[in-house]
């Protein structure tokens, strides 16, 4: 069952304290494109750089790329995109609404009462034709079709027509990787459910090219190994599975695909797919850009087009989950606390520093204890309020720590530590605070 209050909840605390806007909302806001605030951008680079870390720092066979959004256009033919990457539509005559052919049963007439696109008597509605995804526009001042380009639909076809630069430049050898981080684009029929499915977003992708006959092996490593991140960003295993792509569903690149779904307040859905491309990509694009893409492997003295284990996560997806994850509700002393419970890895912010009170040269030292923190990682000052409610803020952040500097720090240089979840403070001396919080909030 979908739990729409809470999505509901999320969305509204999402505005409130600065995660996520609407896109253009002074103009009544952009479908399903929307902005990250102040918090959202940290949590949504903090989940990024966890993702870099493990792919790319902390491994020697995986190397980093930024390629460029824009591509020659017949990298999308190569790709299959121009001819397939469409979902049926259908028209409504009458009220002028589009829906996806194949998903008319989850979809709502924008008629009243709520009925099912077709159940109304005035809903006349079209046969499906195939709409592809693929945002167009044009290269130079002239609008014709020679100069249509596409904003690109993934980030992975990137990696690929970078494959041999990539090998040549870094000298890996195969079995090696590329991870890249960017946005990329699609025109969605029916996106929503807040930043789950937009039209504009990020993707963390990678591609492990691998001799062929190894490949299966190389999938399941890859499938063990991004699920273990998944847990190590703090999500909730009980959360998490596996779905496996049966042959009616496997994408026109893929001989063997799983997703990693994650359980939304409106159902399981995927976060991230694990695909064995095999040689599709790097032969489509030998095809038809004329160029040798094998592979000489000297040692053994053979050549071969390498297979392609693929991992493809989004980072909005991915933030996603992780803001629903941590939400919970609480009473505490009669009043319910909203509270973001991140891994602090992730956290936003890490640490809150107050004053107790605005005198007796309380912020001062606040300010001094504030400044030595932020040094090393991302602090929030506040002297605004009562105590309890600054917690409060900093509860619905997801700020795992919370330091005050009271009358006790004047006498013996110590403040208190407040920790998020259990409420619990402890004294802890000025000279130690970094060494006390750095384990807590960074990553090993
Ligand atoms: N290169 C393979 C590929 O793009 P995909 O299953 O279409 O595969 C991979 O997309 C991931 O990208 C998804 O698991 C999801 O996290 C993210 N993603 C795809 N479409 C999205 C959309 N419209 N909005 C947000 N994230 C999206």
């Amino acid at each position: 069952m979908a739990d729409t209050t809470l999505m509901d909840k999320l969305v509204s605390l999402a505005k409130r304290r600065g995660f996520v806007f609407q896109s253009s909302e002074i103009y009544g806001g952009l479908g399903s494109v929307w902005d990250y605030g102040p918090l959202g951008v940290e949590l949504k680079k903090n989940v990024k750089d966890r993702w870099w870390r493990a792919m790319v720092h902390a491994r020697d066979d995986i190397e980093g790329l930024d390629a460029a959004i824009l591509m020659h256009p017949r990298v999308w033919e190569a790709s299959g995109h121009v001819a397939g990457f469409t979902d049926p539509l259908v028209d409504c005559k009458t009220c002028k609404a589009r829906f996806r052919a194949d998903k008319l049963d989850d979809a709502r007439c924008p008629q009243k009462p709520s009925k099912k696109p077709g159940e109304h008597t005035a809903c006349e509605l079209t046969e499906p034709r195939l709409f592809n995804l693929m945002f167009k526009t044009f290269m130079g001042p002239v609008e014709e079709q020679a100069a249509t380009i596409y904003l690109r639909p993934e980030t992975a076809q990137g990696i690929y027509v970078n494959y041999q630069n990539v090998l040549n430049a870094s000298r890996q050898k195969v079995p090696f990787g590329i991870a890249q981080i960017g946005k990329a684009f699609r025109n969605e029929i029916t996106p929503g459910n807040f930043i789950f499915r937009t039209r504009e977003f990020e993707q963390m992708e990678m591609q492990f090219f691998v001799k062929p006959g190894t490949d299966m092996e190389w999938f399941e490593r890859w499938r063990e190994w991004r699920m273990a991140w998944h847990h190590a960003i703090g999500l909730n295993p009980a959360k998490l599975r596996w779905h496996a792509h049966g042959p009616g569903e496997l994408a026109h690149y893929a001989k063997a695909a799983y997703d990693i779904e994650y359980e939304f307040p409106f159902g399981w859905n995927e976060i991230e797919g694990i695909h064995n491309r095999s040689d599709f990509d790097l032969g489509r694009h030998q095809e038809y850009s004329g160029k040798r893409l094998d592979y000489f492997d000297q040692p053994n003295n053979e050549r071969f087009l390498p297979y392609i284990v693929e991992t493809s996560a989004g980072a909005d997806r991915v933030t996603l989950t992780v803001m629903a994850d941590a939400y919970r509700e609480e009473e505490v002393e009669g009043e319910t606390r909203v509270v973001l419970g991140f891994d602090p890895k992730v956290a936003p912010i890490k640490v809150g520093v107050f004053p107790l009170m605005k005198k007796d040269g309380l912020p001062e030292v606040a300010d001094e204890v504030y400044r030595a923190v932020r040094r090393r990682f991302n602090a929030f000052y506040d002297d605004s309020g009562a105590i309890g409610r600054r917690y409060r803020r900093m509860d619905e952040a997801g700020t795992p720590y919370c330091v005050t500097v009271d009358q006790e720090t004047l006498a013996e240089r110590t403040v208190t530590v407040r920790d998020r979840d259990a409420m619990t403070q402890e004294r802890v001396s000025i000279d130690r605070l970094l060494e006390y919080l750095t384990p807590k909030v960074t990553e090993d």
